[in-house]
């Protein structure tokens, strides 16, 4: 992998996020033996920065790195010199001074990685900045969906809900819309972003080594749920995100679950098969229904088990590990 940093998933081609997904499966394979433990990153030291709450992110990324054999240490503002006012940069800066060889950044700030990124010749990825993107459940998303289904080019996705705060639906249009998904953003038009229509009718403005381009990615817009299902491979609810939300948005929790919710009879317009997602986590009985959370089409625990191995494949790749090869 020719890159530095993961910020997001807008500069990676399909090609690169394959060489993602094909080396997952060897981390799989690596985490079905008796020991769950290779060597290619002994020696490395990785810091798990973690400025907002995370359960799934964090675990699985300490743990990716575990299983690579690096040293991992885990801060948090709390107890660090941040509560002294010391500056992202200057902590991170820090960081490296004490040997950290890749710095794993999650911040309530959209934007706080790329500052980061920029002050350090240290790898560092994005583990979900602000609004903005998080790119590693953008990989664990396109993974779960090509590991249940088989492939991802065609396949119908619908994305609903709180797409105005969601760093996940960000990451996840990209991811999709490079792999040849078409992705369908639905939710209250309170919750989308501001020109969402007008953007997904141009296209999506890539940047690469020559600068931005233009693609005509397949991502609609529709506000209607149930038309918006239809014929759906993959229904994933995102999390209503009341700490980023003023009041107002919706009318009640409950307007909204009767609107928006993905419930039974709403799964039942999608494809047969088709599988429900969730980043996580979950308002049960809010965007989702518990009996759809747990569920034999659901794939969320499946997400959750695959953030391991997709974590392990992007540090390997990014410590220059050879691709799509078992470790
Ligand atoms: N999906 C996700 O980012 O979960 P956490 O906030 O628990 O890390």
């Amino acid at each position: 992998m020719r890159r530095k940093d993961v910020l997001d998933l807008d500069d990676f081609s399909a090609a690169e996020l394959t060489e993602v997904l094909d080396t997952t499966v060897a981390m799989k394979e690596v985490l079905a033996r008796p020991i769950r433990r290779v060597p290619p990153l002994r020696g490395k030291t990785i810091v798990n920065c973690f400025y907002e709450a995370s359960t799934r992110t964090r675990v699985s990324f300490e743990l990716a790195a575990k299983n690579l054999s690096a040293d991992v240490i885990n801060i948090s503002a709390s107890g660090s010199s941040v509560e002294k006012g010391e500056t992202l940069v200057d902590t991170t800066r820090t960081l490296q001074a004490l040997g950290a060889d890749m710095v794993i950044i999650r911040h309530s700030a959209s934007g706080a990685p790329y500052l980061v990124a920029r002050e350090l010749d240290a790898s560092v990825i994005n583990a979900g900045d602000g609004w903005h993107a998080h790119p590693t459940q953008g990989l664990l998303d396109l993974f779960t969906v090509r590991e249940k289904l088989g492939s991802l080019e065609g396949r119908k996705i619908v994305i609903v809900g709180d797409v105005l705060h969601s760093r996940v639906a960000r990451s996840d249009v990209w991811g999709f819309a490079t792999m040849g998904a078409e992705v369908v953003l639905c939710g209250p038009p309170t919750l989308m972003p501001v020109g969402i229509e007008t953007a997904a009718a141009e296209g999506l403005h890539r940047k690469n080594g020559n600068g931005a381009h233009k693609e005509h990615a397949a991502v609609r817009v529709q506000y209607d749920l149930d038309k918006a299902i239809e014929g759906a491979d993959v229904v994933m609810a995102l999390r209503i995100q009341k700490e980023r939300m003023d009041a107002g948005m919706f009318p009640s929790l409950r307007e909204y679950a009767r609107l928006w919710g993905v419930n039974r009879e709403r799964v039942a317009r999608a494809k047969f098969g088709a599988l429900v997602m969730h980043p996580g986590p979950m308002n049960e009985g809010i965007e989702i229904a518990p009996d759809v959370a747990y569920g034999v089409q659901s794939v969320i625990e499946s997400q959750v088990t695959n953030g391991v191995a997709v974590r392990m494949a992007l540090l390997y790749l990014l410590a220059g590990g050879q691709g799509g090869r078992v470790v």
